[in-house]
């Protein structure tokens, strides 16, 4: 099936509420991401504001892409938004929006699963040099997922390996906390770090080395905690901040690169070896740079999507909305959004 119109993508899983249109053929015809504010004082995202920030926030923003792309309502040929893993206060807000446009406007609705958007990114047109077809291998890290996979298809997904405690995002946001930075943490660490010496503080790199693609950062973060309890009290100083954050994020590169090793030794089809990378920690600089080293090693092709692509958006939901759609994937209003579901779970494609 391919579109008959426009797709509007909803995103509110997290604390980014974001709309985006997109033409039948992927072209971004309209995109607008609104990080809220209201989390800085608590230090994380808290569930409930946000939940009320997106049912504040998602109609003018919707109004404004539609308003944007030149698309009226009753162009749509589908309205797609994130239905889980996430906060699920958010996604009934977004999900919601959604199911009523579809339904005001007789078009199909698509639950999007969030992780399945980031894990397509790379196939929306113009991401990926030469396109990016199936299998290709995904390394994906955010905020609260930590996870490699193999890429089948849509809604096919084979996991190799995952995080066994944090997530590396999660670990960057809480050594920004220990360092006295802001929300969220992994900016605001990598900034930092320009200003250290990734060399000079000695800390651990869990699992380097070790069999299979498991992740762990705890040990790290722990790590860094220790540092910084044994310094006397009030502010660090500004080097030694620099130094742990440089230090902490040359760690956190040579893991996810060792890990993302494994993962390609273990993923190696005989023509076309592609490693993605996606997710809000896909951003950073210095692991794109090991990615993209430790991919060239083993003779894969790397991506990493433009930068306002790594983090949550609703670019990649009406993607992945578009991607399902094409296959005549579409979702009944009574689908339920859910806080968990992962990639691999038994209803991402149909029987
Ligand atoms: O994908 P995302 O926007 O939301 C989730 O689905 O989790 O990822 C957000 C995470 C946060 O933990 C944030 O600190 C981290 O991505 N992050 C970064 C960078 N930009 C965002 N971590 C390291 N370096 C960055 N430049
Ligand atoms: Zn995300």
């Amino acid at each position: 099936m391919t579109a008959t119109g426009p797709v509007l993508g909803i995103e509110t899983s997290c604390d980014e509420t974001a709309a985006a249109v997109l033409g039948p053929d992927g072209a971004i015809l309209a995109e607008a991401v609104l990080s809220q504010d209201g989390h800085a004082a608590f230090g994380g995202v808290v569930p409930e504001i946000a939940a009320r920030a997106h049912l504040a926030h998602l109609p003018g923003l919707v109004a404004r892409v539609m308003g944007q792309a030149g698309v009226e309502f009753r162009r749509l040929g589908a309205v797609a938004a994130s239905a889980g893993p996430g906060l699920i206060g958010g996604l009934i807000v977004g999900a919601g929006f959604a199911k009523g446009a579809a339904l005001a406007r007789g078009v199909p609705y698509i639950a999007v699963n969030h992780l399945e958007a980031h894990a397509l990114t790379a196939r929306l047109p113009g991401v990926t040099e030469g396109g990016a077809p199936f299998p290709y291998l995904l390394l994906l890290v955010s905020g609260g997922h930590c996870q490699c996979a193999v890429v089948e298809g849509v809604g096919r997904y084979r996991r190799l390996g995952g995080t066994i405690d944090d997530a590396v995002g999660e670990a960057f946001d809480k050594v920004a906390k220990l360092l006295g930075l802001g929300w969220p943490g992994g900016p605001a660490v990598e900034r930092l770090a320009r200003d250290g010496d990734p060399t000079a503080i000695d800390l651990p790199r869990p699992l380097f080395g070790r069999p299979g693609c498991d992740f762990s950062f705890s040990g790290l973060k722990t790590a860094v905690a220790q540092i910084v309890a044994r310094q006397p009290d009030g502010p660090l100083p500004a080097q030694l901040a620099a130094d742990i954050a440089a230090s902490f994020q040359r760690a956190v590169a040579e893991v996810v690169a060792d890990r993302a090793g494994h993962a390609m030794a273990a993923f190696a089809p005989a023509s076309h070896r592609l490693l993605v990378v996606a997710g809000g920690v896909a951003a950073n600089g210095a692991i794109r740079a090991a990615l993209t080293e430790a991919a060239a090693a083993r003779g894969f092709a790397f991506t990493a999507p433009p930068l306002r692509l790594c983090g949550d958006n609703a670019v990649m939901v009406a993607w992945a909305g578009l991607e399902r759609l094409r296959l005549g994937w579409t979702d009944g209003l009574d689908h339920a959004p859910r806080p968990r579901w992962p990639l691999d779970a038994a209803d991402m494609h149909p029987a």
